[in-house]
């Protein structure tokens, strides 16, 4: 019994008790509007959120099994090209006020864009490009404390225009009983804003070849889009809409419920796009594992009728290893049971035939989800993630996952490493620019897994056949608290496994982790710790690289300005790690001395030079390097304080002219240069995520809308 079912049967016991409850407290004002460049202003309006408040109302919830509490308000919000956005924020939160902390967060993507203007329970600030933002109010120590688990959140969602509906899109009935619908092949489908999607019940959407499926602004719709039953070929699923899976499956419909399903959106074949879409599973109750969106058509056997695929039979610990049905793969090189593999119609053979995800928002409140997995030749990019459980999933050859933001909750890591092809190459896959703004995981890590090894950031344990080579992991930002930086483990009896018929695990070869970034020292519980080891204890028959080795590992890092070194890991069985190195990585973003303007022998509080304090009581850091970055982290900072003799730092708001500075021999300020007296000055364009292809088209203003577990965990 693993850490997880344990939750698991908790909750069961405390379902029957729980009704569900919508939670409408408007927590956040948001007002935007379109300026045409910096410092201009406009006419600001009210863009419409959404909320969902964690624990939801009730008892037996699941995120309570983790003591994830808080609530999270979101709003997306259109920016085009070339124009930028004036925002206000506004926190009905009773404890919220600018003075116990109100951060306007940045990633270091765009914290250069300067800082906001904050008074009381307002913040304004300008946004000059697209991608994901958080405004956060709480008090600075909350990163590394239980109160992690407990705030009330506020997402902006920057995205470029949407693509048009085009003329003639059949709008989806709200009231079509059919159980599954239909949407394809070559149609062109709406769903609209005006209609309430919500069946009482899980209710599938089945896409065919060339079927372009859009969502209005604001359309909500309690459903999922599945197709595992065959490989299809280009499917556009596009717009600002909301996706969510709120209601249990049923068990075990082949193509609608079955294990293969359990995603809110999977489908399998090539060109396969999800644009803007938000995709959330509110359900209340305890999770039913699955994913947020996958559309990697090798993590099933293609379903079928009267016998469905269970990913118990993936984890059967029959040794060396089971007898594996004859499962047809989607486009895996071999079957199930290794058996070859003789048809790839409608397999990705490239990126440009692959998949695409783009500005994508993941966000789950039910255990046991998954974020993104695009498979192999898929890209995901400028997306967000907020799950209990593994946010991405790289596991298949050529993936991209670049610009990805993970809001990674008390269960699950950040970048997971634990899941895998059957047995064939998983070579080449690219991960790069993550920023974690959040990992509560620490929570958990000290009963998950197993091992020695916790819910670091990167990790997993592995038990496939398959040998993973080549993988790249550029600039990885951890800009939270965090238990630990790598947890990576190869068992030849990983939970979830699919070794060689000789009971052989594969090696993970040439893995470079170039750039792995932590903004704070880790933060210390029992249980857990950066740990590495590949199968202690191979087979005879696994040689080479399928002894399980963890071969030529390279980790260049910067924990809060050290890098790591092998002192800082567990490695049990250290001949299993051979070519380990480590060295130190450099931030590109990295901000410079030189735009803070230091005042020494001085010191700003309230009413000395700064109109407020953001820490009172000021945090230790390892120099003034990190102290500045500290400020330059949150859009509300516009000076620190650092006390060089035991390395305090703290965060002031409003600072002004060294004339009304104290004098004090103990402390330094250093001033954001371009924001004295605070107020969004200095903001440049640009720098924030890509526009997406050709497909951006023009401005259309700020619109918005407002465990059975038991068996097969699937991690
Ligand atoms: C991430 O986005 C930034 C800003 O658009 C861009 O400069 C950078 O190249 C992107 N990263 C990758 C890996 O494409």
């Amino acid at each position: 019994m693993n850490y997880l079912m344990k939750i698991s049967s908790v909750c069961i016991l405390l379902l029957a008790s729980f009704v569900p409850t919508t939670v409408a407290t408007n927590k956040y004002t948001v007002k935007a509007c379109t300026a045409a460049s910096l410092g201009d202003t406009c006419t600001l309006q009210v863009v419409g959120t959404k909320n969902v408040a964690q624990p939801v109302t009730g008892t037996g919830h699941c995120d309570e099994t983790v003591d994830q509490k808080g609530s999270v308000t979101w709003a997306d919000l259109t920016l085009s090209e070339g124009k930028v956005l004036l925002v206000e924020v506004e926190t009905h939160v009773s404890s919220q006020t600018s003075n116990a902390g109100f951060f306007v967060r940045p990633t270091r993507l765009t914290r250069d864009w300067g800082t906001a203007n904050v008074a009381n329970k307002k913040a304004t600030f300008y946004l000059a490009a697209t991608g994901q933002f958080s405004v956060e109010f709480a008090s600075q120590e909350f990163w590394g404390g239980d109160a992690a688990l407990s705030f009330d959140a506020l997402m902006l969602f920057v995205n470029p225009g949407a693509d048009p509906v085009p003329l003639g899109a059949t709008v989806i009935s709200d009231s079509d009983s059919s159980a599954p619908v239909d949407l394809g092949p070559n149609k062109a489908y709406v769903f609209s804003a005006d209609n309430s999607y919500d069946w009482g019940a899980d209710k599938v959407f089945k896409v065919h070849d060339n079927t372009q499926v859009y969502f209005e602004a604001g359309a909500h719709v309690r459903a999922r889009i599945v197709q595992t039953e065959k490989k299809v070929d280009n499917v556009l699923i596009s717009g600002y809409g909301t996706l969510d899976a709120h209601y249990d499956l049923e068990p075990d419909v082949v193509g609608v419920s079955d294990d293969a399903t359990h995603q809110t959106i999977g489908i399998y074949g090539k060109n396969i796009h999800v644009v803007g879409l938000t995709i959330v599973n509110t359900n209340p109750k305890c999770g039913v594992w699955g994913y947020c969106l996958n559309i990697n058509a090798n993590w099933s056997p293609i379903g079928v009728q009267g016998d469905p695929f269970g990913a118990d039979e993936l984890q059967d610990q029959t040794m060396p290893a089971p007898t594996y049905k004859a499962r047809q793969a989607h486009c895996q090189e071999k079957n199930m049971d290794d058996s070859a593999n003789t048809n790839f119609d409608n397999c990705p053979t490239s990126h440009t035939d692959g998949q695409l995800v783009s500005y994508v928002k993941c966000m789950t409140w039910q255990m046991g989800q998954d974020g993104i997995n695009a498979g192999k030749y898929g890209t995901v990019e400028n997306s967000f993630v907020r799950v209990i459980d593994d946010a991405i999933k790289p596991w298949d050859s050529h993936g991209v996952y670049k610009n990805v933001t993970i809001w990674q909750q008390a269960l699950g890591w950040p970048i997971n490493f634990g899941w895998w092809n059957w047995n064939q190459p998983d070579v080449g896959t690219v991960v790069e620019d993550i920023y974690v703004i959040h990992n509560h995981n620490w929570h958990t890590s000290g009963g998950w897994p197993e091992t020695a090894s916790g819910q670091c950031t990167i990790g997993g344990i592995y038990g496939s056949g398959s040998v993973k080579s080549g993988y790249k992991l550029k600039n990885i930002f951890v800009e939270t608290a965090a238990s630990c930086a790598i947890g990576l483990e190869i068992s030849k009896s990983a939970y979830s496994r699919h070794p060689t018929s000789d009971g052989c695990v594969g090696s993970i070869v040439d893995m470079q982790i170039d750039g792995l970034f932590f903004d704070e020292e880790f933060k210390t519980g029992t249980g857990y710790n950066n740990f590495l080891s590949g199968e202690a204890s191979p087979y005879t028959a696994c040689v080479g690289d399928l002894k399980g080795e963890i071969k030529n590992l390279n980790i260049a890092s910067n924990v809060a300005g050290r890098a790591l070194g092998a002192s800082d890991f567990t490695m049990p069985n250290a001949g299993t790690v051979p070519g380990l190195t480590f060295t130190t990585a450099v931030d590109p973003h990295a901000v410079p001395l030189s735009k803070y303007e230091l005042h020494s022998n001085k010191n700003a509080y309230a009413d000395f030079g700064a109109k407020g304090e953001i820490d009172t009581a000021g945090v230790t850091v390892a120099g003034v390097q990190q102290c500045i970055e500290r400020c330059h982290s949150d859009w509300s900072c516009d000076c620190v304080v650092f006390q060089a003799s035991n390395n305090k730092c703290s965060k002031r708001r409003g600072c002004g002219g060294v004339e009304s500075f104290d004098d004090d021999v103990n402390y330094d300020v250093y001033v954001r240069k371009g924001s004295e007296g605070g107020g969004p000055q200095g903001i440049m364009v640009g720098g924030g995520g890509a526009v997406r292809s050709s497909r951006l088209s023009v401005l259309v203003g700020v619109a918005v809308g407002g465990v059975v577990l038991a068996m097969g965990i699937v991690m």
